[in-house]
């Protein structure tokens, strides 16, 4: 990609971002710094440059605690995508959430209504019950790395199709290389098997981990929004989290 292709490719995530938030319109001021172009004409290079530090400035903001690190530039990427058609339905991409030198990852599914509405992974019911968990084994989100297999929000909340897995397998598996944790957690089965490689049932991934991901250690337990539509699910997935925080206090 041309130095021009990547600017024009950065301020249409910016744009992107600004219409998430509630901002229809955004207009080229050249007579200031920051000034970013939206108008019905060509863009020129050295108008597209001067935008960029504003629109870093805004992805440092938005990704506070992936400043200094390879996550960013990856972020960048991601709010970028094409490589899939959920761009086409997405409010926005979730890169992720979390602490750059987090020793346990957790990886979900895809986001849902709340995640591509915010921006962030596990905001919406599930997530609050995630936080929950986390507490319970006295960790909270700043200790932890919090990603997804999906980085974009599949319409209507549907199971990821088997090419949208494969069009954001290198977005996780850059990630996961950048944050070498020492735990991943996959939290349910698409997540569990994408870790494993198994294709076998959750039930079966639970009873036979830990696995291994790339040499790291792979629990599999039961996804947050599973919990919420059977309780009884509850106590496994609880001995599951105690095996994780002893083991997390072990490495
Ligand atoms: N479910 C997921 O798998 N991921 C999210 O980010 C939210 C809900």
């Amino acid at each position: 990609m041309d130095k021009r292709e990547e600017a024009i490719k950065l301020l249409r995530t910016w744009v992107r971002q600004q219409h998430a938030s509630g901002i229809e319109r955004v207009v080229y001021d050249r007579d200031h710094e920051a000034g970013v172009l939206l108008e019905e004409k060509p863009v020129a290079v050295a108008e597209v440059e001067t935008a960029i530090p504003a629109l870093r400035d805004s992805l440092e903001s938005k990704f506070p605690a992936w400043s200094g690190s390879e996550l960013l530039p990856l972020a960048e990427e991601i709010l970028a995508c094409e490589n899939c058609g959920l761009c086409e339905s997405r409010t926005q991409a979730v890169p992720g959430v979390g602490n750059a030198k987090a020793k346990l990852v957790f990886v979900g599914e895809a986001p849902g209504a709340e995640e591509d509405r915010q921006g962030i992974p596990f905001v919406g019911r599930a997530g609050q019950l995630l936080d929950k968990i986390l507490a319970a084994i006295d960790l909270s989100r700043d200790d932890v790395h919090i990603l997804n297999i999906l980085k974009c929000r599949p319409p209507e909340n549907r199971n990821p199709a088997p090419d949208e897995i494969v069009a954001c397998r290198p977005f996780l598996e850059r990630q996961l290389e950048i944050l070498e944790p020492k735990i991943i957690v996959g939290l349910g089965l698409f997540a569990s098997q994408w870790l494993t490689g198994k294709k076998i049932s959750l039930t079966k991934l639970r009873e036979t981990g830990p696995h291994e991901y790339a040499g790291i250690q792979v629990y599999a337990t039961y996804h947050p929004a599973a919990l919420l539509r059977n309780p009884n699910w509850k106590r496994p997935a609880w001995v599951d989290f105690q095996a994780i925080r002893k083991e997390y206090d072990r490495l």
